[in-house]
C-alpha cells in the first residue's frame, strides 16, 4: 500500500507507524523546511515536497492528512475526488459548509474516507465497549468523558498563545473530537444539542465543560483542555453510567488507569448479588513479536484499519459520519458559549 502523508509534526509520528506496520511511505509534504528535513531523515525512501497538491498527482493509494487541526476537510475532497483513500486527523471538518462537501465528497467518491480518531481504540474505551455490547450495564444513559491536559500556565500559553497557529486560533470547545468520538462509539447515537461552559470565567480559553444531548434521549458530560489531575491514560477518562450498572476506566495513576470497572448492581442479577469488579486490558503484540505501548494501540488499530478500507474494501473503522458528528460539536459549542451557555441545537445535515 503506497501511502502519502500531509503535515509532519502528527503525521511524521503515523508515517513512522505506517512503515512498521509493512505499508509504504512514498512522498510526505509540509510548508515548514525544518520538518521537511528531519522527514527526509527518518522516511529516507520518501519523496518530500512543501506543496501538499503535488501529493494529489502521485501514485497514492491513501493519504494521511496531519496538517492544521481546522484545514482538513478541503484537502480530503480533493483527495476523495482523485480517488485516493482518505485518513484524516482530527477535526473533520470547522463548519456546516465543509461538513456538507466533505459528505458529498465521501459519497461520490470510488475511495474511503477514515477519521483517524485513536481515543475510540484506547485500551480502556476498547474494555468499556466491550462491557457496553454485551448489555452488562443495561441502556447507557449518562456518559462523562474527559480530555485533560495538566500544565503549568506558561507551559499552556506557550502551547496556545501563539494565535497565528491553529492551536492559538482554534476556539476552546474545537478539540473535542478525543472525547466525543469514545460516545457516539460507544452509545451508536448522534449529539442532538450542545450548551458549553467555560470553567473559568476569568481564564475563560484554557478548559470548557460541553453537556451534549445525545439521540438516545440520555447525556453526555465532557471536559477538556487544561486542568489539573490529568488521567495517565493518555490524557483520556469516560464513564459509562447504563439503567442496570456502570463502567468507568479507573481513576488511578501509572498503568492503572488503562484498567476499568464494571459494576452491575444487585437487583438485576437474579441471585441479588451485586458484581463489581476491575478488568486490565491485554497486552497488545505485533506480528514481529513486539510489545505495542498502551497509548500506541489506538494508533495502531486505526492504521491497520485504514490499510484494510485500501487491500480489502473494508468499512472504515470511524467513517465520516461520527467523525463530522463530533466535531460539529465543536463548532456548536462555541456558538454557546458565545451566547452565554444557551442549549444550540445540532445542525440536521441531510445530504
Ligand atoms: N490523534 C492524536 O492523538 C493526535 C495527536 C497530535 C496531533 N493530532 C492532530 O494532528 C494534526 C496536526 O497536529 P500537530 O500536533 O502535528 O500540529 P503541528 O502544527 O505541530 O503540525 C502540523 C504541520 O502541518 C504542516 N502544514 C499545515 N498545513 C499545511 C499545508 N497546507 N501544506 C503542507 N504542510 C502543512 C505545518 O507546517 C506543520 O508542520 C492536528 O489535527 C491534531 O489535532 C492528533
Amino acid at each position: 500500500m503506497r501511502v502519502g502523508v500531509v503535515g509532519l509534526g502528527m503525521g511524521l509520528y503515523l508515517a513512522t507507524w505506517c512503515r512498521r506496520l509493512g505499508m509504504e511511505v512514498v512522498a510526505a509534504c509540509d510548508r515548514d523546511p525544518a520538518r521537511r528535513a528531519e522527514a527526509a531523515v527518518h522516511l529516507s525512501s520518501a519523496a518530500v515536497f512543501e506543496d501538499w497538491r503535488v501529493l494529489l498527482e502521485y501514485d497514492l493509494d491513501g493519504v494521511v492528512l496531519a496538517n492544521d487541526f481546522d484545514e482538513h476537510a478541503p484537502l480530503a475532497v480533493a483527495f476523495l475526488d482523485r480517488g485516493i483513500h482518505v485518513l484524516s486527523e482530527s477535526a473533520a471538518c470547522a463548519d456546516e459548509r465543509q461538513a456538507i462537501a466533505l459528505l458529498e465528497a465521501e459519497r461520490r467518491s470510488a475511495a474511503t474516507y477514515s477519521f483517524a480518531e485513536n481515543y475510540v481504540f484506547h485500551p480502556h474505551v476498547r474494555l468499556l465497549r466491550k462491557a457496553v455490547e454485551a448489555r452488562e450495564i443495561g441502556r447507557v444513559t449518562l456518559v462523562e468523558a474527559d480530555y485533560l491536559h495538566a500544565m503549568s500556565p506558561d507551559d499552556v500559553s506557550g502551547l496556545i498563545g501563539d494565535p497565528n497557529h491553529w492551536r492559538g486560533r482554534i476556539e476552546p470547545t474545537a478539540y473535542c473530537t478525543h472525547t466525543l468520538s469514545p460516545i457516539l462509539a460507544l452509545t451508536g447515537e448522534l449529539p442532538t444539542e450542545v450548551t458549553a461552559f467555560p470553567v473559568d470565567t476569568t481564564d475563560s480559553r484554557s478548559a470548557v465543560v460541553m453537556v451534549v444531548r445525545l439521540s438516545g434521549g440520555g447525556l453526555a458530560v465532557t471536559r477538556h483542555g487544561f486542568l489539573q489531575g490529568e488521567p495517565d491514560s493518555h490524557w483520556s477518562w469516560v464513564s459509562v453510567r447504563g439503567t442496570e450498572g456502570l463502567a468507568e476506566s479507573v481513576r488511578a495513576p501509572g498503568a492503572r488507569a488503562w484498567s476499568v470497572r464494571v459494576r452491575k448492581e444487585g437487583w438485576t442479577t437474579g441471585d441479588g448479588v451485586t458484581r463489581d469488579e476491575q478488568r486490565a486490558p491485554a497486552a497488545v503484540t505485533l506480528p514481529d513479536g513486539s510489545l505495542v505501548e498502551p497509548k500506541a494501540e489506538g494508533t495502531v488499530r486505526i492504521l491497520e484499519g485504514f490499510r484494510a478500507c485500501v487491500e480489502r474494501g473494508a468499512l472504515p473503522l470511524v467513517p465520516v459520519g461520527p467523525a463530522v458528528a463530533a466535531s460539529l460539536v465543536g463548532v456548536v459549542g462555541a456558538r454557546s458559549l458565545r451566547s452565554g451557555s444557551c442549549p444550540v441545537p445540532m445542525p440536521n445535515l441531510s445530504v
